[in-house]
């Protein structure tokens, strides 16, 4: 399958990816996982990458298209999380695509719960695995459950950065919604819910149970 997972910060696609890829075995492209490991690795693309995300802004096109067409390559299976973000993103897709997508699933949650789930995350600096405070708290308490380091607050899931980061959403990142409605692509899924019922709720829109 060739999706793409669509929907504000924090609504829960990089939890609903990793479940998917699991059960699966699809790639899982997420742009900001691999933005932030450029980061901490200091390569080039992190350093031009590194104030855009501080600042929640996008990140230029033309640096993501790049990662993702690099990604992409041979793949026929693979999920998109938090790419295209914008219509030249969505344009650019297109073409380095070989065969079109499958589906592009739009999980949808009110602002609210998208700011408790992102003031409640805790990430592992570590392995990248993300819990959440009181929707999915680390069995090792402020440790990683798998691998032992002490959790982190991601940089951008501060209280500005976040505002930042639902207005550039609604912006730039929401008009695909309709862009996808219209190629007949989009599948809704309400993300009200826990992870496994989210879960089971994907499956069903893609036909999966
Ligand atoms: P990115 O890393 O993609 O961040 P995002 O889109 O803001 O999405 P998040 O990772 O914040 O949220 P998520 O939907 O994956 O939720 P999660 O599963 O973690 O991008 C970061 C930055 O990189 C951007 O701001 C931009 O600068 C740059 N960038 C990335 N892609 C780009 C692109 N294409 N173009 C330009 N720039 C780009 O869940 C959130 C929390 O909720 C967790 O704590 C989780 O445990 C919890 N949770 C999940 N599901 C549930 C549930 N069902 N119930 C309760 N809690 C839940």
């Amino acid at each position: 399958m060739r999706l793409v997972f669509l929907g504000a910060p924090g609504v829960g696609k990089g939890t609903q990816a990793k479940k998917l890829e699991q059960a699966y075995g699809w790639t899982v492209i997420a742009t900001g996982d691999l933005l932030r490991a450029a980061i901490a690795n200091n390569t080039p693309l992190g350093q031009q990458a590194k104030q855009y995300i501080e600042r929640g802004e996008l990140v230029p096109d033309a640096l993501v298209n790049q990662i993702v067409a690099e990604r992409l390559q041979g793949l026929s299976d693979f999920i998109l999380d938090g790419y295209p973000r914008n219509l030249a993103q969505a344009e650019m897709l297109e073409q380095m695509l070989s065969q079109p997508l499958d589906a592009v699933v739009y999980f949808a949650l009110d602002t609210e719960a998208l700011i408790a789930r992102l003031g409640g995350r805790r990430i592992c600096p570590n392995c990248g695995a993300v819990y959440h405070q009181i929707a999915n708290p680390s069995k090792a308490g402020d440790r990683c459950e798998r691998c032992g380091t002490p959790l982190v607050v991601r940089e951008d899931d501060n209280p500005e950065t976040i505002r930042n980061r639902l207005k550039v959403y609604e912006e730039q990142t929401a008009p695909l919604i309709a862009y996808y409605e219209s190629k007949n692509l989009l599948r809704r899924v309400d993300a009200d819910a826990t992870p496994e019922e989210v879960f089971a709720r994907l499956l069903q829109a893609l036909g999966l149970q």
